[in-house]
Parts: C-alpha cells; structure tokens; sequence
C-alpha cells in the first residue's frame, strides 16, 4: 500500500460543503477535498497571509491542486450554536459583527486581483467554527476585492433569506438585529447588490430566489 493510498483509507467523512468534501485524518488534521476541481492553493494562500494578519484561520499544513490539508478546529459550527442557544442570539450576532471589524483592519493582498478591501464574500454563521480560543473563519474560497460594506451586507443576506422552521424566526431576528447594531449602518445601501451576487453564486431553491430577486429591488426597502 502506497502512502497516499494509506491516507484516503484512514480518513473519516466529517463534512461536505456546497463544492468540497472535508475528512480527517487520522494523524488529526483536516482534508479539504474539492468536487468541482477549483484550485485550492488560492485558499490555501489566502489563509497563510490572513494568519500573518491576526485573522483566526485554522493553519495550513500542506496543500496539492485539489486538496487542502489544515488545522481541524473542534466546536460547534456558529449556525449551530444559534440553533442550541437561541438565548445567546444577540451576542452571536455581535461577534460576527466583530469578526467583520477585524477584516476591516486587514489590507488586501496584491495576489488577489481587482481594487478594494479585503472581503469574504461567504462569511455566513455556517462558515465560523467557534474553537477553543474563540471563533475561527472557514471558507476563503470566494475571497476578493471591493467595498466592506458589501461583505457585511452578503452576510445579512445569506441568514435572512434561509428557510427556517417558524420557532427559529424570532431567534434569526435577534441575530441579525444585534449583527445590523454593530456594523457600518450603510451596508443596509449594499443588500441589492449582495443579494445579485448570492444569486448568481450557487442553484438554490425557488423560495430562496423569490427572496433574493425581492431585496435585489431597492424599493422594497
Ligand atoms: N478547519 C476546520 N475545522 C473544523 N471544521 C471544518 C474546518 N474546515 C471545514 N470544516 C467543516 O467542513 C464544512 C465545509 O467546509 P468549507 O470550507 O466551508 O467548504 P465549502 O467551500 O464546500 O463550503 C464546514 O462548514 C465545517 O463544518
Ligand atoms: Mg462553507
């Protein structure tokens, strides 16, 4: 048996995201498998330079064109923890806010291209992991430039337009009204805009269009 062969048998299932499959190994670290053939030393840089900026990534080990070797950080996903402890919605929504400010400080690295700030564009409660030392941010894939306010508002975006079950509705409110209370007030100005790109991002379900082409018409609101 060959090494690499080794390694595929010893990995266990731990996830699977909108375009990449995540084992772990069983040396403890974390596989980041993509589906679709993306190039992931893009992620994998842009989270080596992220580290050396004070942002909490988990650290990168190695990396090879379709997979992603790094640190597994251990706890509950953020979006589970809203569901867990709908009474800590409120500070929830804050520290998601203050992850948004810490990006604010980072400049953005010449290797991405386009003008602007540093933005995640993805930086929704399902892509935090709340580890041991406090939250960690998953999933650089989508990382560019542009406007912050953009950022803020595609996270806004992303959780108001999710299919919830009702008993989770009032909860949701409480996240996203303390998220809104502590950000930049006009990136309420950037939801048409967020709302396009989240559209043209992934399939999703008619509903979840409905929603989208709704906040993508600046009357509405
Ligand atoms: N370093 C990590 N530590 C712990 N869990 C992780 C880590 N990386 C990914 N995951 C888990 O795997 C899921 C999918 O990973 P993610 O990077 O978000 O992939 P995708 O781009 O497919 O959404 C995450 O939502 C999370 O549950
Ligand atoms: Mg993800």
């Amino acid at each position: 048996m060959t090494a690499g062969m080794r390694s595929v048998a010893q990995r266990q299932h731990l996830a699977s995201g909108q375009d990449s499959d995540v084992f772990i190994r069983s040396d403890g670290l974390l596989v980041k498998h993509t589906r679709t053939g993306r190039d992931l030393r893009r992620e994998a840089e842009m989270m080596v330079y992220l580290s050396g900026h004070g942002i909490p990534v988990p650290r990168v080990h190695d990396v090879t064109g379709d997979e992603l070797v790094m640190q597994y950080v251990p706890g509950p996903r953020m979006s589970e923890e809203i569901g867990r402890r709908p009474w800590l919605a409120g500070s929830l929504g804050k520290q998601l806010a203050d992850l948004h400010h810490q990006l604010d400080a980072v400049e953005a690295p010449d290797f991405l291209a386009g003008d602007g700030n540093l933005l995640h564009l993805d930086l929704h409660p399902g892509n935090v992991v709340l580890g041991p030392e406090g939250p960690v941010v998953l999933d650089w894939a989508s990382a560019t430039k542009g406007d912050r306010r953009l950022d803020v508002a595609l996270s806004w975006v992303s959780l108001a337009v999710a299919r919830l079950a009702p008993v989770r509705k009032l909860t949701r409110w409480r996240f996203l009204r303390s998220f809104m209370a502590n950000v930049d007030p006009k990136a309420r100005e950037a939801i048409p805009e967020a709302a396009r790109i989240r559209l043209e991002r992934h399939d999703r379900d008619p509903l979840e269009r409905a929603a989208l082409q709704k906040l993508m018409d600046p009357d509405r609101h």
